[in-house]
Order: C-alpha cells, then structure tokens, then sequence
C-alpha cells in the first residue's frame, strides 16, 4: 500500500477549499502528484483529470446548497476506473444542502469509488465588514480536524479499504465519521 499515489483536485476561487484539501492531502503521506487547481477555467476543460493517482482527494466549495455549476463538466470528464475518491463540499456555515450527496453521485457515475466523504467550514466568500460568516475558518481547529481525517482515511484504505454507501445530511463516511463544529 505503501507505492499509492495521491492527488488534490480542487475549485477554491478564495482558497479555503484548497488550505483543506491540501491539509488531508498532505496527511495521508503517500507520494503525493502536483496539486490540481480548478479554479483556472482552462484546467476544467482538460480531459481525464487526475489519471496518475490512485486516491483523489477532491474538493469543491458549496454555492447556493449545490456544487458549483463549473465544476461539474470537470468531474464529467474525469474516467474513475474504480478508483478511490474523497469528496469534500467546503461550506460558508450557512448551508450545505446536497452539495455532498451531489459529489458521491457524480464521482460514482464516473465509475469511481467513494472511500470517504465529508464537510468541512470555510469563510464565507460573501464575508464583508458588515457580514461575517465563519470568518477565518479554516481555523486552527479546522486544519486540525483535517489532519486527522487524511490520517483515519489512511488507516481505512490500508486495514479496511470498503467503500461508503450512505451519506447522512452532513458529512459521513460510514465507519469515519466528521461532525462540523
Ligand atoms: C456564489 C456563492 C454561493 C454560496 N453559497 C453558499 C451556500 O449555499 N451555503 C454556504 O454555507 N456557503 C455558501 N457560500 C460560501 C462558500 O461555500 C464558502 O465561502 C467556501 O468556503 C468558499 O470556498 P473557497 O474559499 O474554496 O472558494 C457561497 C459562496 C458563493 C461565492
């Protein structure tokens, strides 16, 4: 197991999405291949996203309970063959809605599989002086939190590699589970 290689594949226009992503990333230490930025419109456009890694660690934010409509022609063009995937929706602490759920059934018609899923709080991009929304999520905490899902999706893929089947409202990843603050 020790030869897998990961990647993070992730849309953050202003970069919460990625500090996560990066941060589980990282704390699963297998070889890791060169983050993969979406937020640049001519990378979603490119075909068969992610091939070389055999675990994506993918991550998209939440926009109006949904994942955000220009990202899904990039998972569209993405070939799972049966690899594994971790989605994670960042979300502004107001809604998550069915961004997550969205994810798992987009990356499963893609033929990939799920190991693990989850939500994580990001500042809302909408955070002004007047409106504050999770302001300077992700915090301490946070990163923390991450760092130790990268380290359980570890041990999962090494001793108990199963994938999820269900997803509650928030955040599941069957025998892994992450509640929000
Ligand atoms: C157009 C738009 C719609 C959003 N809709 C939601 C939402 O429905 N629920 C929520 O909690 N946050 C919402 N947010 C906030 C983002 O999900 C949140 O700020 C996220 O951390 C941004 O990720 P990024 O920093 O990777 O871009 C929205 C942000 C934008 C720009």
């Amino acid at each position: 197991m020790s030869n897998l290689k990961t990647q993070a594949i992730f849309f953050s226009p202003t970069n919460t999405t990625l500090k996560i992503i990066t941060t589980i990333t990282d704390a699963l230490k297998f070889e890791k291949l060169q983050d993969f930025n979406l937020t640049f419109p001519s990378k979603r456009e490119m075909v068969n996203i992610g091939a070389d890694a055999d675990i994506l660690v993918f991550g998209a934010p939440v926009y109006g309970g949904k994942v955000p409509s220009m990202v899904i022609p990039a998972i569209e063009n993405m070939i799972g063959n049966n690899r594994w995937i971790v989605p994670i929706a960042v979300y502004g602490n107001a809604r998550l809605g069915n961004a997550l759920s969205e994810m798992v059934y987009l990356f499963r018609e893609q033929g990939f599989r799920i190991l693990a899923a989850a939500s994580f709080i990001g500042e809302h991009s909408f955070t002004s002086n007047d409106f504050k929304l999770a302001e300077n999520r992700p915090d301490f905490d946070d990163l923390k939190s991450a760092r130790s899902f990268g380290h359980e999706i570890k041990r999962k893929i090494e001793y108990s590699p199963l994938e999820i089947h269900t997803i509650a409202q928030k955040t599941d990843l069957s025998n892994i589970e992450r509640k929000n603050k």
